[in-house]
């Protein structure tokens, strides 16, 4: 990555010089990090309908469920300013995914083993419809721990009140684990035996590992001899996710199940890469180890992502009401601390996504929760529109700042697709060599999102297709590199390879905007892009957006629907 804000180093506790302190993975700028007002009224890039707080920094999304009807979002947050530190978990809820009421924080610094903080967990539901959750605190000795919190009063529905039990610290580095690699630990599932396990992160040197702990009660965990998986230079596996997925349905499973009909879902949040790595294979109960499908580890080269662009540190839940499973993800800033400083707040959580094994079984579909669609107004229709090589159309009557948009392409004959040359494994670098401002032949097409009028800004998420020896190869790109005229920015250009016959099933790019936040799916939720942009001239009602072919083959919109987005209601 050329540029990040937040850089995730690994280590723990280490002092860089003056000012600077690296806690875990975090990088710390003390000066910045407490009790910061911003005065900043100038606000273009606060979001009309995502999760985020009135103010300060956020990161990961914690304990995501839902209990008695109503949705629980947890999240890491520095009541004192925009940068990271002085971890708490805050706390919101919501009937719907997309409306929010935010509660006194959930969780903060109270004993002995979380006083340093409250870091990154995930909460299950026990029999009886009793929530728990488990997460890491730092202890006095900066020691990453695991501790149990739980509900004080089971019938509020709301769940404001959290206690911690005595017996906390439930689980601690000892034999051999390193003390400041400790982290995250999963959604609990039951094996068949009865008993409750967790993996928790960790890494040992640059093997990255996902620890097993098993627990009757809940509160006395013991360490498995084994891992559930490990994999060799992957350094730090933060915010483990481990759950199943049906084999021949969409529906959401609970964690616990398991069975002929079931394929699971590993996930890790690469430290290293900054990125959520996850791969799809079997949970074998007697040996108490996933097996992944082609026996691959998280770098061998098949790199399957959650997300090509910026989204990291992502969880699911299951959501018993929808039978569904939902995949909550943290987008990062892409400005620098200062800025964020400035402007007093810093990151965002993307749109939930429903997810769900493809039917190839090779990997998982991502699409944005149906409710969002409650905000569509001003609906826009285009049909059969022809998008000829070398065209610009803009897309009128939709507030382009905030919108929804969802084009289908077709493409008549793919006989004059350039040749791919099989060096090309690399579809980020494939993108950013091939921008959208360089010309093809079919392709580039697709979107210019969060654009100025003469388009001197634009955020190009974009088609291309290519000839390999037998069939084709569809490369999805998002463009940031014209995004904002401003400096210092992360302008990187993020790409995919897209696991669709582009004749047979056409090619379909949904994009999510949101003043500053691009996401999109290719291919109905194959492959997904967030860009994280900072427009300077295409802010508000200067914000257009425009569909274009920029190679010299013709395509056809089969169909183009867009929406303008209301706001969500977040109350804090
Ligand atoms: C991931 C992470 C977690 C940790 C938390 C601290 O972004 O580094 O591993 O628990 O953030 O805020």
């Amino acid at each position: 990555m050329a540029f990040t804000v937040v850089r995730f180093i690994g280590l723990c506790s280490l002092l860089l010089g003056y000012g600077v302190h690296v806690e875990a993975s975090h990088l710390v700028i003390l000066h910045l990090q407490s009790h910061q007002n911003t005065t900043a009224t100038h606000q273009p890039y606060r979001t009309g309908y995502h999760f985020q707080p009135a103010k300060n920094w956020i990161n990961d999304p914690n304990g995501p469920i839902i209990y008695k009807g109503i949705y629980h979002l947890f999240y890491q947050y520095n009541p004192y300013g925009a940068v990271w530190g002085n971890i708490v978990w805050a706390h919101a809820t919501s009937t719907d995914l997309v409306n929010w009421v935010h509660h006194e924080i959930a969780i903060k610094p109270s004993i002995d083993s979380d006083i340093n903080g409250c870091w990154s967990g995930s909460a299950t539901i026990l029999p009886g419809d009793k929530p728990a959750i488990l997460y890491t605190g730092i202890d006095p000795q900066n020691r990453q721990v695991q501790n149990l919190a739980v509900p004080k009063n089971l019938s509020d529905q709301f769940l404001r009140e959290w206690i911690k039990p005595p017996q906390n610290p439930v689980m601690t580095p000892i034999d051999g684990i390193n003390a400041s690699s400790f982290r995250d630990p999963s959604t609990a599932w039951k094996g068949s035996d009865g008993r409750w396990r967790v993996i928790i992160g960790s890494k040992i040197d640059q093997q990255g590992k996902a620890i097993l702990y098993r627990s009757k009660d809940f509160i006395h965990w013991v360490r498995a001899q084994h891992p559930l998986h490990s994999s060799n230079n992957t350094g730090m596996w933060e915010c483990p996710d481990f759950f199943p997925v049906s084999v021949n349905s969409t529906v959401g499973l609970d964690t616990s199940v398991n069975g002929p009909s079931v394929k699971h879902v590993l996930k890790m949040s690469l430290n290293d890469k900054l990125h959520d790595y996850y791969q799809i294979g079997t949970y074998d109960l007697k040996m108490d180890k996933f097996v992944p499908v082609d026996n691959g580890s998280f770098n061998n080269g098949s790199d399957l992502r959650y997300d090509y662009g910026k989204f990291y540190a992502s969880k699911t839940f299951f959501d018993s009401s929808m039978k569904r499973r939902i995949l909550w993800g943290w987008i990062n800033e892409s400005d620098s601390e200062q800025v964020d400083v400035n402007k007093g707040w810093s990151g965002v959580q993307a749109i939930p996504r429903n997810l769900w094994l493809d039917k190839t079984g090779k990997q998982v579909v991502q699409w944005p929760i149906e409710e969002i669609e409650k905000l569509h107004e001003k609906p826009i229709d285009w049909h059969n529109t022809e998008l000829k090589a070398g065209s610009v159309l803009e897309v009128l009557g939709v507030t382009a700042s905030q919108a929804d948009v969802d084009v289908s392409f077709d493409l008549s004959t793919l006989e004059n697709a350039e040749n791919m040359d099989p060096s090309w494994a690399n579809p980020q670098m494939l993108c950013s060599e091939k921008g959208s401002s360089v010309k093809g032949s079919l392709g580039p097409f697709g979107l210019l999102v969060l654009a100025s009028k003469g388009l001197e800004e634009q955020t190009a998420i974009f088609f291309r297709v290519f000839k390999p020896e037998k069939s084709f190869v569809v490369l999805m790109c998002s463009d940031q590199s014209r995004s904002s005229l401003g400096q210092d920015l992360d302008k990187t250009t993020y790409g995919a390879f897209l696991d669709v016959d582009p004749l047979q099933e056409g090619l379909s790019l949904r994009s999510l905007i949101d003043h500053s936040i691009v996401e999109s799916f290719g291919g109905k939720g194959k492959a997904c892009i967030t860009a994280r942009v900072y427009p300077e001239l295409a802010i508000n009602e200067n914000v257009h957006l425009f569909v274009f072919n920029n190679g010299t083959e013709n395509v056809r919109i089969s169909k183009l629907k867009a929406w303008s987005m209301k706001k969500a209601q977040i109350t804090y």
